[in-house]
């Protein structure tokens, strides 16, 4: 039987490099991404050029219904999602709270949260039917600490983190393996933090902490993780996993206290 690996969030970064390593495996590949088609076009001719089935979707996971029907859509037509990765960032740069409008808290929330759980809500029941399933949640340093100018962003990735448990409690005992994946430090990842930083910085970036001084986290490399984690036998799965360069300091370390 065909086994389907969805990717939200799939861009050049961490989406496509779980792509390439789970359509390695077999797997066919569903990758939805927001806003760039010429981009999703690129990931469906590499994967398909390379001898793979792949299929792509525009979407937003902030927009009503149409997460849901994806998933029904690709259930029903395409086969059984075996793994479903959420990766969707809600990153919007530091903000003080008078920067933070509303309306920003709440769209981070919905990339944040509240489409982790639309997805859950509507593949869960599908993966319990079969009683096996995964489901690999990509988390950030906000999801485990607070800090200036980061309201939103931490707010909604540590309440992603806490659905990822609460999940897990539900869900595990049915054979369903929820993890969260905590990346602790910036990803060479030309699509959200290039974006971000524009062309110029991001490869000043990358010339300081990238390349071989692996300073910066490797997509590919992420993506050996999430694939080992999709795979592990049921007498040993791993809830959380964090990762980061070798170089940085972990989240809980980055004070140097003055003693
Ligand atoms: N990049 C970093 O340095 C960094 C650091 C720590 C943690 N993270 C986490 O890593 C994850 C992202 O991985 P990545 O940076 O390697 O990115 P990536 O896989 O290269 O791309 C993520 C893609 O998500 C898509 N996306 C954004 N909003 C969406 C929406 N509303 N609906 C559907 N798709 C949407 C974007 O598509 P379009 O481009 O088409 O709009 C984007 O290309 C996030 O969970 C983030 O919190 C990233």
């Amino acid at each position: 039987m065909r086994k389907i690996c969805l990717i939200i969030g799939a861009g050049a970064g961490i989406g496509m490099a779980t792509a390439r390593r789970f359509a390695r495996e077999g797997y066919y590949i569903c990758l939805v991404r927001r806003s760039d088609q010429e981009g999703l076009n690129k990931s469906i001719q590499e994967l398909t050029t390379n001898g793979h089935e792949a299929a792509g979707f525009i979407l937003d996971v902030t927009k009503p219904d149409e997460l849901e029907a994806l998933v029904e859509k690709i259930e029903t037509e395409l086969g059984a999602i075996d793994t479903a990765v959420y990766n969707v960032g809600a990153q919007i740069g530091d903000r003080d709270l008078n920067d933070t409008t509303l309306k920003v808290f709440e769209l981070g929330w919905r990339l944040g949260t509240l489409g982790l759980f639309r997805l859950a809500k509507k593949l869960l029941p599908y993966m319990v039917e079969r009683s096996t399933g995964s489901l690999l949640v990509t988390g950030a340093t906000a999801s485990v600490r607070g800090n200036r100018g980061q309201h939103s962003h931490a707010a909604t990735m540590a309440s992603r983190r806490m659905l990822c448990q609460s999940l897990n409690a539900e869900f595990a005992p049915k054979g369903i393996h929820i993890a969260h994946i905590v990346i602790d430090g910036l990803i060479d990842a030309p699509d959200t933090l290039g974006k971000m930083l524009g062309p110029d910085a991001f490869e000043d970036l990358k010339q300081r902490k990238g390349y071989e001084k692996n300073g910066l986290l490797v997509p590919d490399q992420i993506a050996e993780s999430y694939f080992h984690l999709a795979r592990q036998h049921p007498s040993a799965w791993t809830h959380e996993l964090d990762l980061r360069p070798y170089s940085a300091l972990p989240w809980w370390n980055h004070v140097k206290l003055d003693l």
